[in-house]
């Protein structure tokens, strides 16, 4: 059982996740139509990645016999001014999840609910590795600098990824 207030905010997330999903599939967008078809497997990857977040708060909330609200996603950018700028507000975004993640932790102490504090545990440890995913090929973006060759090296290695 979980607070009406609880249930909001988990839902809340859960929408938080798909719009995830949709930013990280609309940068894949961007990668492919500039021909850097590793770097768009790498989003497009990611963007199922967030569907498998969002549908753990949809589980859990279902679990918990309270309802699920799918509220509707913002539209998310289409273009960046280069692969950097694109790695870079992927590291600004999941920092902003993190923060909406430690927020409900924040709740879930504040209410007691050691039920849903041990669920968002999970989260907790995925934002680290989050974040430093996005901001170790932010750093390499940087490193390449201007450099064509450095950058197909890149994306080709962004697209073993499984
Ligand atoms: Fe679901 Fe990338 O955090």
């Amino acid at each position: 059982m979980i607070s009406e207030k609880m249930q909001k905010a988990l839902n809340d997330q859960l929408k938080e996740e798909y719009f995830s999903s949709y930013l990280y599939l609309s940068m894949a967008a961007y990668f492919e139509s500039n021909n850097l078809n590793g770097f768009a497997h790498w989003m497009k990857t990611q963007s199922e990645e967030e569907k498998g977040h969002a549908m753990k708060f949809y589980g859990y909330i279902n679990e918990q016999q309270a309802r699920v609200s799918l509220n509707a996603i913002d539209k998310p950018q289409m273009d960046w001014v280069s692969s950097l700028a694109a790695f870079e507000e992927t590291l600004k975004h999941e920092q902003k999840i993190t923060k909406h993640i430690n927020t409900l932790m924040d709740l879930a102490i504040a209410e007691k609910d050691h039920a849903t504090t041990i669920f968002l545990q999970w989260f907790i440890t995925e934002q680290v590795e989050e974040e430093a995913h996005a901001a170790h090929i932010a750093e390499q973006l940087k490193m390449i600098g201007d450099s064509k060759q450095g950058l197909m090296m890149l994306n080709s290695i962004l697209g073993q990824r499984k």
